[in-house]
């Protein structure tokens, strides 16, 4: 019994901010932007929108793809770092919203591998017994938590959400074939947030907001993405026996152009088999691989017996990888 997608969705604000945008705002041009990231721009939340104006809408489109009612779902997933609220969880709101009856949901924080870990678990659970039909959303509102005034950071991040139905399949040979998931804690000081949680709580006339804001150490990000990536990606295809030649779409964390280059580069991925939306969205962190998925999937170009292999790396340090046959 194999773990198989069935249902696909995304949705993501209305509101474009392009390059030129950020001329206007930081001392940038859309020449380095476009060069050193492969971004030209991203879709922006406004004031009132949060994490599940955008889950719910893609969830619900997953659904409907999968042809299952809200009804039938018992495991509902959610994996984000800017969730509606600290707590409850986003998950819940999620479920309530599809009519999931009362089904199990909870968040996960993995960052930009948080949809990967939830396939992860949702196919770990499927197959253990304790779900039949599971949603998982990777959704993000970075634009909340980003410091607009700091170009090395506003300028890579972009708001969404996608979805994928996960359902057991009889069939051995489809669906989730392998999934590798990674953390490294030593280098949690590479992106983080450090306000707002209880080592410092923003509750206080005297907190200091700019600690609400993500930092991140890009360049030495970049290097540690680039090795991370291709290393998980060769875990799990060596882990089924698929060799690189075989993947019809390797679908990578939507970072920065060049990372995705570099991993596909040493994997070996044939041309054209590697998606790329990063010039449309962004970084979208947890976002970034069911958004790529859904266009994919919805456009008619994943076939039945395609192999898809997608892989991320995030704040935690976390990363993984999962390979499916479609
Ligand atoms: N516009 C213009 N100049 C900028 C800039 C911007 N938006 N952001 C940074 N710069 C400047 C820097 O100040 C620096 O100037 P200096 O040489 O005078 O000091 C110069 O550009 C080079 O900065 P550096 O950080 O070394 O650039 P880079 O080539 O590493 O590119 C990133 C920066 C952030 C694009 C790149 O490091 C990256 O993508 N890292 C990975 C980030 C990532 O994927 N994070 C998410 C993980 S999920």
């Amino acid at each position: 019994m194999r773990t198989r997608i069935i249902g696909t969705g995304r949705a993501v604000p209305d509101t474009v901010l392009t390059n030129a945008d950020f001329e206007r705002m930081v001392d940038t041009s859309d020449e380095w932007i476009t060069t050193r990231t492969g971004i030209k721009e991203r879709r922006i939340a406004n004031g009132e929108q949060a994490l599940s104006d955008f889950a719910i809408p893609a969830a619900e489109q997953a659904l409907e793809m999968a042809g299952v009612d809200g009804s039938d779902v018992d495991l509902v997933i959610c994996a984000t770092v800017t969730a509606d609220t600290v707590f409850p969880a986003t998950s819940t709101q999620i479920q309530h919203a599809i009519g999931a009856g009362t089904a199990a949901a909870f968040d996960i924080s993995a960052a930009c591998t948080g949809f990967i870990y939830g396939l992860g678990i949702a196919d770990s659970m499927i197959r253990g017994g304790t779900a039949t039909t599971a949603v998982v959303v990777g959704g993000e509102v970075l634009s909340k938590i980003t410091d607009y005034t700091e170009r090395a950071t506003a300028v890579l991040f972009g708001d969404g959400a996608g979805a994928a139905v996960l359902r057991a399949s009889p069939e051995e040979d489809h669906g989730l074939l392998s999934v590798a998931l990674h953390s490294d804690g030593s280098l949690g000081k590479l992106i983080y947030r450090p306000g707002g949680g209880s080592r410092h709580p923003i509750n206080s006339a005297d907190s200091d907001h700019s600690l609400t804001y993500l930092r991140m150490r890009g360049n030495e990000t970049f290097k540690i993405a680039v090795r991370s990536l291709a290393e998980v990606s060769d875990e799990v295809l060596t882990a089924c026996g698929i060799g690189h030649s075989e993947v019809r779409w390797f679908i990578p964390h939507q970072a920065n152009r060049r990372i995705i280059d570099a991993v596909g580069q040493r994997l070996e991925i044939p041309d054209g088999h590697t998606y790329i939306n990063v010039d449309r969205y962004g970084n979208t962190s947890a976002a970034s691989i069911p958004i790529a998925l859904d266009e994919l999937n919805r456009d008619g170009k994943i076939a039945r017996g395609d192999i898809v292999l997608v892989s991320a790396f995030g704040s935690g340090l976390t990363w993984g990888a999962g390979v499916m046959r479609w």
